[in-house]
């Protein structure tokens, strides 16, 4: 059995003290819980009040981007070294948002992938469909081509520490999630190809999360299928008492 990642993406909601608010309600909601992984992605400056306020729980904070370089002038950007000096463990890499606004391409996503594992971060790799895409029966061939791009340049070592996660553009923030069935067969085709890459007991460890208007009252019917290993939750992350309900879930 692959352990359960569930992920929270706040996206660019919370200022510190909002973060801070979120954990002193969230974290006795969740005392206990020891069957999946939690993690939560705050706004990068908010990442090292995340870090103090999660210090005594399982909860591990993650960065939503960094840049690949290791220092130099990038303006605006943050390195994977400097995400993990904050106190960052994780990292999102080629969120659908980061593609779309910052037209971040899948070679980046590899080479972001890539500086993620050498400061000893683990990546959560994105991969997901357009509407338009989605519409015109498009999605395998573009989650074999985000996988060969993206992915698929890792070595098998680095392959092993990633997850990857499946967020249809059509189902995020749009109220439409997948149907399980649909999330399951694009994990599928995701797996197959890893498998042709890396092979068979690689493709048994990789856990790959669904993401995409996930909300406690759709979230059980996810679970059920044995290709989702996780949840990647926006806003319905956002509030404790929800995220709380979506992470017993698992
Ligand atoms: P959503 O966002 O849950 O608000 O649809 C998911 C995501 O973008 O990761």
């Amino acid at each position: 059995m692959r352990r359960r990642i569930m992920a929270a993406n706040w996206k660019m909601y919370k200022n510190a003290k909002q973060t801070a608010t979120f954990f002193e309600q969230f974290n006795p909601l969740i005392d206990g819980v020891a069957h999946c992984e939690v993690v939560v992605f705050p706004v990068a400056v908010s990442i090292p009040t995340a870090v103090e306020a999660t210090r005594e729980t399982p909860i591990r904070i993650g960065a939503q981007n960094l840049f690949w370089a290791k220092e130099g002038a990038y303006t605006g950007e943050m390195s994977a070294d400097m995400a993990r000096d904050a106190g960052a463990t994780w990292a999102l890499v080629g969120h659908s948002e980061r593609r779309q606004y910052f037209h971040e391409t899948d070679t980046d996503v590899l080479k972001k992938t890539q500086a993620a594992l050498s400061a000893g971060l683990t990546p959560i790799v994105c991969v997901g469909e357009r509407p338009e895409e989605h519409k015109a029966g498009k999605t395998d061939e573009v989650l074999v081509r985000q996988f060969a791009v993206g992915i698929a340049g890792l070595t098998e070592e680095q392959f092993a520490r990633i997850a990857i996660a499946y967020e249809p553009i059509w189902a995020i923030g749009t109220g439409n999630t997948a149907t399980p069935e649909i999330a399951s067969q694009a994990h599928k085709l995701i797996r197959s190809e890893a498998q042709k890459r890396f092979g068979r007991e690689a493709v048994e460890r990789l856990r790959i999360l669904y993401g995409g208007s996930i909300k406690p009252d759709n979230i059980q019917g996810l679970m059920k299928e044995p290709e989702i290993d996780g949840a990647l939750v926006g806003g319905a992350s956002l509030d404790p008492q929800s995220f709380s309900k979506i992470v017993k879930a698992a």
